[in-house]
């Protein structure tokens, strides 16, 4: 989730009967700590499992629950309601309301708005997995789908009946990251990019390694983005407790001939390769099999390193490379070494920041370098900055040929 990520956004969040309801609280407090103004819509059976009360004082308004409802000035809640929303997320949504919107009916207020929409509509299906499996339910999924609503999930794992199995809502967590994704202009639809984010260890003995202060934040957040453009994401991890992002695949490693191996492994079917892991120039040559032990003051051992492979020259210099994209950690004069290092590294686009004041903040400022020259990209939280860089790459991106 992301401060302010859906300000100026309305959200109809209409809760259905059943037990995930009590998910719904949470993801209101996240669509509001985005900054969304959250209508909340309930039909009759949803009260049983949650009270409007608790809706109420979490979205901080009051909360619908029938058509006769007199609030609305013109009396006209399904028309009023459905206008002013930017999106309608039917979390949870059960068997019932999936087959009502199938068939378009519209006898109480949530299915009446939904049928009077102008805005998008996404359902988070939440049902016993027999009752998600029925052929009817399958029928009417289908239906939907193809009448342009978007159905989230659903999950597989426990039931609240004892059974486990598909049919659990979304967490909340999930929902969100659907949702904020759904707003994204899709400019990397149909593309697949590679990434590789974090620090790299290169071990010296089973217990002790060299490491480097990256946090992996920026990486991940471009994966964020990256994903909420549209694109196909895998993402490469050095070592960090970073959560991955919505609908990102992610690959694990430790040292950089690891990430370099994975990288080798997945690039040439990607159209981007971005370049951000903090990857150790060095390692140590010999990695003792079992712990150096200190057998006196004056003994101190001596390491000796040898050269990492450099992954981004490596797939820049492939026959067919992808649309790589280098970041470059300085400790100054940043303008003349990220020239020089796009040159040197031979990619379109180099991302120059300044190691210090970037590693680990929740911030960054960047300049971009390209065959142009640079362009400077104002201060911003590191979510924002991939944003604007994920625009920035779409734009500079070679066009698909036919076929
Ligand atoms: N990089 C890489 N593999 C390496 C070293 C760096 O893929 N073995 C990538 C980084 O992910 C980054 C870019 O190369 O996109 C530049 O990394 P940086 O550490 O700034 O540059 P170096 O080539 O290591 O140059 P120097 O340390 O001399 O500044």
């Amino acid at each position: 989730m992301e401060r302010g990520e859906l300000a100026g956004k309305t959200i109809v969040l209409g809760l259905t009967g059943g037990i995930a309801c009590y998910k719904s609280a949470e993801l209101t407090r996240l669509l509001i700590k985005a900054g969304a103004t959250v209508q909340v819509v309930m039909t009759e059976a949803a009260t049983q499992f949650i009270t409007p009360l608790t809706m109420q004082a979490l979205s901080g308004r009051p909360v619908f629950t029938s058509q006769w409802d007199n609030r609305i000035d013109n009396n006209m809640a399904h028309i009023d309601l459905s206008r002013e929303a930017d999106a309608i997320l039917i979390a949870p949504a059960s068997t019932d309301f999936l087959a009502k919107l199938a068939h378009g009916m519209a006898d109480d207020l949530l299915s009446t708005l939904c049928v009077a929409r102008d805005c998008p509509l996404l359902v988070a299906p939440a049902m016993n997995r027999q009752m998600w499996a029925n052929p009817a339910t399958q029928r009417n999924a289908a239906t939907l789908r193809g009448d342009g609503i978007a159905i989230l999930g659903p999950g597989s794992g426990d039931q609240a009946c004892g059974e486990i199995g598909d049919g659990r809502m979304l967490e909340p967590e999930d929902l969100y990251e659907a949702l904020a994704g759904f707003f994204q202009p899709k400019r990397l639809a149909g593309r697949r990019v590679l990434i590789t984010a974090g620090p790299t260890f290169e071990p010296i003995d089973p217990v002790r390694g060299l490491t480097n202060r990256s946090s992996g934040k920026m990486g991940f957040a471009l994966a964020r983005a990256a994903a909420q453009a549209g694109a196909d994401v895998h993402l490469v991890a050095g070592p960090t407790s970073l959560a991955t992002p919505y609908g990102v695949t992610r690959s694990n490693v430790q040292t950089a001939q690891q990430m370099y191996d994975a990288v080798m492994a997945d690039v040439s079917r990607n159209d981007i390769f971005i370049a951000v892991a903090a990857v150790a120039d060095w390692r140590v040559r010999d990695v003792a099999h079992d712990k150096i032990k200190k057998t006196g003051d004056a003994d101190v051992p001596t390491l000796e390193f040898v050269q990492n492979p450099d992954i981004l020259a490596a797939v820049a210099q492939l026959p067919k490379p992808p649309f790589c994209v280098g970041f470059a950690a300085e400790s100054g004069d940043l303008e003349k070494h990220g020239a020089q290092k796009r040159q040197r590294k031979q990619v379109p686009l180099l991302v120059g920041n300044l190691g210090p004041a970037t590693f680990g903040q929740d911030d960054n400022e960047v300049i971009l370098f390209d065959e142009a020259g640079q362009k400077r990209l104002p201060r911003a939280d590191k979510q924002a900055l991939a944003r604007s860089l994920i625009i920035e790459i779409a734009a500079r991106l070679p066009s698909r040929t036919p076929g």
